[in-house]
């Protein structure tokens, strides 16, 4: 935020709660929020923060403008469109044209724009594919907004957009925000598709055995390293190769049998996915250039629900 970014985009109510009693008031849940015991933290939400919130049914509309009314609230909406991912999102033209409609008609909610997320390209690891999975899905999107603005209705936010995507979903005239979070730490996987921020994230391990010349063992499973986006490389080192991990184990093998490290060496774990993996952690420790200068919380780690 310091550095000018104007909101926060959280994916869970749970996240963007912590992020307002931090203080930050832009904030958008790019999911549904649904069911009455989330509507009474939306409204409390909804007092101390601007949040808006992503809707796709006339149902889930209702249910938010019903407990805005009975607060005294008005609460922002965006309407979420598939733009190609095919999870949520009404589909662009005339079923988003008449969810906005709806959603004008309800006096606790405050129509803002829409959203998508062009999930299924943003990865891709062939460039010319991701550039136009990415476009394709962010013209989509913009033409659905346009659909609504010329059947008379202001569409004041087109938001999409993801760290593999910043530098095309961004360029696309019309988008007005971007949603991106893994470039704050990066992973392996945006990475080796090229994506180049530094990666800043590690899981510091330890070796626990060397029970063959060709492999160590260590500290790190899937319950300190999310496995869902691959294998964590290992920091500095060519002549180890993180190959499986267990609950609580981590196996890899050594390519250069000369490699000297034992039990009780340590060794830097890339994850695969910073964002499952931050999820497991409650703290982050701050390095620069060896030494830890700060320990963050991690506060809105597990906050799912
Ligand atoms: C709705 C939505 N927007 C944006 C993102 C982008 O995130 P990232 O920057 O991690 O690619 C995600 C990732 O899951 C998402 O679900």
């Amino acid at each position: 935020m310091q550095a000018g970014a104007r909101g926060i985009t959280c994916a869970k109510l749970g996240e963007a709660e912590v992020m307002a009693r931090a203080g930050i008031r832009d904030l958008l849940i790019a999911n549904q929020v649904v069911g009455p015991l989330k509507m009474a933290r939306l409204i409390d939400l909804a007092r101390i923060s601007d949040v808006i919130v992503a809707v796709d049914s006339e149902a889930n509309a209702r249910e938010i403008d019903q407990a805005a009314r009975s607060a005294g609230l008005t609460i922002n909406v965006l309407i979420e469109v598939d733009s190609g991912m095919h999870r949520c999102g009404t589909a662009p033209g005339e079923p988003t044209l008449t969810l906005a409609r709806r959603v004008l008609s309800l006096t606790g909610l405050r129509f803002r724009g829409v959203m998508g997320y062009e999930g299924h390209a943003v990865a891709l690891a062939d460039r010319d594919l991701r550039v136009a999975g990415c476009e394709s899905s962010a013209k989509l999107l913009v033409e659905a907004a346009e659909y609504v603005r010329a059947n008379g209705i202001p569409v004041e936010i087109v938001s999409a957009g993801g760290t593999g995507s910043f530098d095309i979903t961004g360029k696309v005239p019309g988008i007005t925000e971007l949603q991106c979070g893994s470039y704050a730490t990066h992973d392996r996987a945006y990475r080796e598709i090229g994506v180049e921020f530094e990666n800043a994230l590690t899981v510091l391990s330890t070796i626990i055995s060397r029970p063959a010349p060709d492999r160590v063992i260590i500290d790190c499973g899937r319950k300190s390293c999310a496995p869902d986006h691959g294998m964590p490389a290992v920091r500095q080192r060519t002549d180890l190769d993180c190959v499986y991990l267990s609950e609580e184990h981590g196996k890899c093998n050594v390519l250069n049998p000369s490699c000297p490290l034992g039990p009780g060496d340590r060794i830097e774990l890339i994850p695969g996915h910073g964002c499952t993996t931050i999820n497991l952690h409650d703290e982050f420790y701050a390095v620069r250039e060896g030494v830890v200068e700060a320990v963050w919380t991690i506060a809105a780690r597990g906050k799912s629900r």
